[in-house]
């Protein structure tokens, strides 16, 4: 796979928006300065990708995403010799590349990949902050504007497909949720253009679709898909249309876990 596809570089100029909810912000910046990793978790959609990405752009920092998947290896983060034109030349992977140019490399579902990746999170992630590049035979040492950040989400992984303690102990760590009601209803607004009024409604009704949560669900509705069915509304979508689209389809497959779904929508808005 070529590296720049797992990559992204984040434009530093603009501020993606972050609606706070509690001491997040003021963390992860004394994380930054004090040099230590972090670690988020939290279900899908609930804002953690926004959030590092707000930071890194408010610290004025790259920011090298990395998209883990269980075929993820420590060559695709720390790089590898490529054929380029006839020569073979080593190319840094987005790890290596936020160690030797400072900033921020956040390993998204750090879980999905494959263990060789804890073999160099840990001389990055205490206090050597040392990435060994075996291939090169360098030993980089993390510049001071240097962290990384890796996120998972705790509800649906194997019980193989956890952190061990010496990793996650290697970590400053905070639990992200959906946001309180008016906080979720605000980002639901700004995000789509509807008026508050209605996400109000909506954010009231993922709280009941988000009870429902265990029996029948695995996870309960995202952030991310209430500000999907708010964009839909607000273009004219009919809104039992849009919720079935948003709010139950996505969720589950089970017609019996749908029609119980779908009465929870039209007690709000039949
Ligand atoms: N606090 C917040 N401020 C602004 N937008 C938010 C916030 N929380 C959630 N969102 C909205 O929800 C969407 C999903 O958030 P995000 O992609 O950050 O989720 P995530 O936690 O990274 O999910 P996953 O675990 O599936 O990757 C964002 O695109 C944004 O529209
Ligand atoms: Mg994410």
């Amino acid at each position: 796979m070529p590296l720049s596809s797992v990559a992204t570089e984040a434009n530093e100029q603009e501020i993606p928006y972050y609606e706070s909810v509690g001491n997040e912000c003021t963390m992860f910046e004394q994380a930054f300065q004090q040099r230590l990793p972090l670690l988020l978790k939290g279900p899908t959609g609930c804002g953690k990708t926004r959030f590092v990405s707000h930071m890194a752009a408010k610290l004025g920092k790259p920011l090298f995403t990395v998209s883990c998947h269980d075929d993820l290896t420590a060559a695709d983060l720390t790089g590898r010799y490529l054929l380029q034109g006839g020569e073979t030349r080593w190319v840094d992977g987005p790890l290596t590349r936020a160690v030797r140019e400072g900033g921020i490399c956040y390993l998204d579902e750090v879980v999905e990949a494959r263990k060789d990746v804890t073999v160099v999170m840990h001389p990055l992630t205490d206090d050597r902050r040392l990435l060994p590049l075996e291939r090169t035979g360098e030993l980089l040492e993390a510049p001071d504007d240097f962290m990384l950040v890796v996120s998972y989400n705790p509800g649906y992984q194997h019980i193989l497909k956890s952190l061990k303690p010496s990793t996650r102990q290697r970590f400053v760590a905070m639990s992200f949720d959906f946001p309180p009601p008016k906080v979720e209803r605000d980002i639901v607004a700004r995000e789509s253009g509807l008026p508050l009024e209605q996400c109000s409604a909506l954010v009231n009704l993922a709280a009941s679709l988000r009870d429902m949560k265990g029996q029948d669900l695995e996870e309960g509705v995202s952030t991310r898909l209430l500000v999907y069915c708010a964009t839909l509304i607000h273009a004219g979508m009919p809104i039992l249309d849009a919720a079935r689209a948003t709010l139950v389809e996505p969720l589950s497959d089970d017609a019996d876990v749908q029609e119980g779904l779908m009465e929870a929508i039209q007690a709000t808005f039949g």
